[in-house]
């Protein structure tokens, strides 16, 4: 048995292989068959005098996904894509598929969503998919070749670590525990074992926003480096997008070709990134008319609107220490404001990376648990990194939906996980 992808080197060959029929035109003498097997489509043909009658019978037969065992001869033929064709000798019908729900007419995406299993099956959501395994080998192999540790942080947890607000709450044997929103907090104490570490798991938000950008359980990876200082943290950020983009326009250009996505909105992605600060960032927006006042935190349209201008990832730094999460180091010189990091994709996709220098003071992060009404007895070995040999340290998290529906064009971060959770919706 043959994969399709395997095909071309082996023009001239007979093979047989096992493939879902995406559709067919046929003739009184010939036909053609798109079939596709998981690694790759080809063109099938059949010429009426060149099988046999019962297969001439079966190709009549076979509907949109029904799974066939197709034999022939492989040709190479410039103009197919992959380079080559099939030139059936055999084809017998495996099961015969009826009334398959995703036809080639246009459905509404509610429709596609409650039949997001058989969704995935579409050229344009493997080419999505696709993308997406390739930036996670590509996370992988960065910070492999970097020296990080990759440490595993739990899902159960018994705290917060992006605010009380959206959390899961589950029973853990009589006990509250919550589904992690971060890997950070976990990860903190690893840097003290490692040095360079990183997690990279699903995490989850029950956030009430309907939205294109948000789901309620998505990927983030987390890197989280020792003795890193804030001055250092973007420039990890933009090496770290660098990298990735370009992976994605060496490997998956035939993907990025199914998606009409134009590689020439990639390949600006190079160092350096541009950068301001909050406060910067509040000025251009009241000068382009929007109603925002110094204190408020961005929303959506804030974020488009800043990136609008700019080919590349925008990196906004020192917000208001009131608008971000209790653990962020405050600037020495204003401490008002946090040293943290955004990172806003171009093309309105929004904030793809958020992160930040950490406190490392013991009792100023304690004052900090106690002013954000977090429960200190949850938090102590949180605390503990900075009783024993406390060091300075920062990293930062990318939810890879958001980064995979830029480099891919999608415009909703639906299509970029196999199975997305999103407000009330847990089916399929
Ligand atoms: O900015 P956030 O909340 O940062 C953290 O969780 C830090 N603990 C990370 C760290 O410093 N280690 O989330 C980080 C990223 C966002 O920039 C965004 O890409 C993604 O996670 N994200 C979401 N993606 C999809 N759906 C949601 N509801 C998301 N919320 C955050
Ligand atoms: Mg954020």
């Amino acid at each position: 048995m043959s994969w399709i992808r395997d095909l071309p080197s082996r023009v001239g060959e007979r093979v047989e292989l096992r493939a879902w029929l995406i559709k067919k035109r046929s003739s009184g003498k010939i036909a053609f068959l798109q079939l596709r097997d998981g690694s790759g489509v080809v063109q099938a043909v059949a010429s009426r005098g060149d099988v046999a009658e019962e297969a001439w019978e079966a190709i009549q037969q076979v509907t949109q996904e029904s799974l066939v065992r197709a034999a022939g001869t492989v040709s190479a033929d410039s103009r197919a894509p992959g380079g080559v064709e099939l030139h059936l000798a055999e084809l017998t019908i495996e099961h015969l598929t009826s009334d398959y729900p995703i036809t080639p007419k246009e459905h509404g995406t509610a429709f596609l969503m409650e039949h997001r299993h058989l969704w995935l099956r579409s050229s344009r959501q493997r080419a999505i998919l696709a993308v997406r395994n390739e930036v996670c080998q590509g996370i992988r192999d960065f910070f492999y070749e970097r020296d990080f540790v990759l440490i595993d942080s739990p899902i159960l947890t018994p705290a917060a670590c992006e605010g009380t607000s959206t959390l899961f709450a589950t029973d853990y044997f009589g006990d509250a525990a919550f589904l992690s929103q971060s890997g950070q907090l976990y990860l903190e104490p690893a840097a003290a074992a490692f040095g360079k570490v990183y997690c990279f798991g699903p995490t989850f938000r029950a956030e009430k926003s309907k939205t294109r950008r948000h789901l309620m359980e998505f990927w983030m990876v987390e890197p989280e480096v020792a003795f890193m200082e804030f001055e250092e943290l973007g420039p990890l950020a933009e090496e770290f997008l660098v990298y990735l983009v370009s992976r994605v326009l060496e490997r998956c250009g035939e993907q990025l070709k199914v998606l009409q996505r134009d590689p020439a909105k990639l390949e600006t992605v190079t160092a350096p990134f541009p950068r301001i600060t909050y406060r910067q960032a509040i000025e251009l927006l009241q000068e382009r008319g929007n109603a925002i006042e110094w204190g408020d935190d961005f929303g959506a349209e804030h974020e488009t609107e800043l990136a609008r201008g700019f080919d590349r990832p925008l990196m906004v730094t020192h917000f208001p220490a009131a608008i971000k999460a209790f653990y962020m180091e405050p600037d020495p010189e204003h401490p008002e404001l946090a040293l943290a990091l955004d990172v806003i994709a171009p093309e309105g996709y929004g904030e793809i990376i958020g992160g930040s220098q950490r406190i490392h003071d013991h009792d100023l992060l304690e004052r900090r648990i106690r002013e954000h009404d977090l429960p200190r007895e949850a938090f102590q070995w949180y605390l503990d990194v900075r009783r024993y040999g406390t060091f300075p340290h920062s990293g930062f998290g990318m939810g890879i939906e958001r980064f995979v529906a830029w480099v891919t064009g999608a415009k909703h971060l639906r299509e970029t996980i196999p199975y997305p959770r999103m407000l009330y919706k847990i089916y399929p």
